[in-house]
């Protein structure tokens, strides 16, 4: 049996006759952090249930011990988090690595601002990249000591932590729910409200989280208002939907390919994640959302995916934070469907895991796409006739999936170079192609 979860350096992948079959993702990637670190400072013990199990999970798992939580693995997808309560983590020994996980990084940052001992963080070449002003300068605000290289904007993060001003309310400029998410978990150590208001909706589960917990948060427009309980949160168990953001690469896979039919079980489908079906709905994509309900709060459903001819749209505005982690994906289905794609308000894509517009257009182009960049996103002329070519993951999860999403539909051998990036969110990504029908060859090197 060949194994596909190893870090296998080199893909091949190539279109097969058609794609067919049932797919559960893994665990939501942003719920997985959120369901872990919450607990951790919440009062009893929590069940993750389907728990995301992958590298950026992991990084915030043994974080979370490192501070002093026990969390116990028992298996079959579970994690039981012994919540330590509001006052309970402990200093780190060393510093928390973070690894490749902004999400790890940036909310563990506003957690720790409320802790009375001293933290440092920090992570891989491409995490030690990304901008880090966007946080450390509201949690100054909010009263907190935070100190970080190249003038407070790159990690490692230093963190002098202790209570802090309630009463405070900050305007971030970005629309990310990370920072949202930074300054709303600072709040929790606030002696008042904390309220963050942003320019557009971000995803929305750590809103729902605590609020499930007991914190009292209020969405008013654009701003959200945290009141911290008066006593501890209360431990909630998670059931962790499937994560729309990898069911992406089927969802397009399938809608591309000429001859598909897939189901993508059990993925979660909240407003604040779902802007890939806004958008590709509108490309005519043939998308059925079967059997809705809820599962840990979260809107869920099964998404039945037939082939379908796509065209062209502009994507902008507040549908770009509903859809950040798919735009690559939605680049490429631009490529193919008829007429012009162009992605705009998009300069986020430019400080994710890789710059997503310098690789995304430098992947497509290289299977034969006309591509043109933009500070702020990307023009796909659509229509390409897509030609195997070698392509680079660029130490980015979502550009190796993408490569290899592209393979399954330009003709001959398309090579991803730095496959096992996908081990970031999705570990049997290689595996779960073979199962669709589309037998990737790994070359190790
Ligand atoms: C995430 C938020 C998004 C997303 C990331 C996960 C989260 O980042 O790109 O993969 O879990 O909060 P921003 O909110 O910073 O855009």
């Amino acid at each position: 049996m060949t194994m596909y979860n190893l870090p296998v350096e080199r893909m091949t992948v190539s279109p097969p006759p058609r794609l067919r079959g049932t797919v559960r993702v893994p665990g939501d990637k942003s719920i997985t952090h959120r369901a872990l670190l919450f607990n951790a400072v919440a009062e009893g013990d929590a069940t993750i249930t389907g728990f995301l199990d992958a590298a950026d999970t992991r990084d915030t798992l043994e974080a979370v011990r490192a501070l002093g939580v026990d969390v116990d693995e028992p298996g079959e997808g579970r994690l039981v988090v012994r919540g330590r309560g509001r006052a309970g983590l402990t200093e780190a020994a060393d510093v928390l690595d973070c690894g490749n996980s902004g999400t790890t990084i940036r909310l563990l940052s506003g957690l720790l601002a409320g802790f009375p001992f001293m933290s440092v963080l920090s992570g891989d070449g491409s995490l030690r990249r990304r901008p880090m002003g966007r946080i450390v300068t509201p949690l100054r605000a909010l009263g907190a000591q935070v100190t970080a290289r190249a003038d407070g904007t790159l990690p490692p993060i230093v963190i002098e932590g202790g209570p802090l001003a309630g009463g405070q309310h900050i305007t971030t400029p970005v629309a990310s729910a990370q920072v949202k998410s930074a300054i709303l978990l600072a709040g929790l150590a606030a002696d008042g409200p904390t309220q963050v208001t942003e320019p557009a909706h971000s995803r929305d589960h750590t809103e729902r989280m605590l609020g499930a917990m007991g914190a009292e948060v209020a969405i008013e427009g654009m701003s959200v208002t945290l009141e911290p309980p008066d006593g501890d949160l209360q431990a909630i168990d998670v059931r962790v939907p499937g994560d729309i953001s990898t069911a992406a690469a089927w969802i397009v896979a399938a809608t591309l390919h000429p001859d598909a039919d897939l189901v993508l079980e059990g993925v979660g489908v909240s407003r604040s994640r779902a802007g890939i079906l806004d958008v590709l709905r509108a490309m005519g994509a043939d998308i059925d959302l079967e059997n809705p309900r809820v599962v840990g709060g979260e809107p869920v459903a099964d998404l039945h995916v037939r082939s379908a001819a796509l065209r062209g749209v502009r994507v902008d505005g507040a549908i770009v934070p509903r859809a950040i982690d798919e735009l690559p994906l939605l680049a490429l289905a631009g490529a193919l469907a008829e007429g012009d794609t162009v992605i705009a308000d998009a300069a986020e894509l430019r400080v994710k895991e890789s710059d997503r517009v310098a690789t995304t257009a430098a992947t497509l182009r290289a299977l034969g796409a006309e591509v043109e960049e933009h500070d702020d996103g990307l023009a796909v002329a659509g229509g390409a006739r897509l030609r195997g070519a070698p392509v680079e993951a660029a130490g980015d999860h979502r550009l190796a999936m993408l490569g290899a999403v592209a393979g399954l539909l330009a003709e001959g051998e398309t090579t991803v170079s730095g496959a096992g990036a996908v081990s970031v969110s999705y570990p049997d990504f290689w595996g779960d192609l073979a199962r669709v029908g589309a037998a990737p060859v790994a070359a190790r090197t």
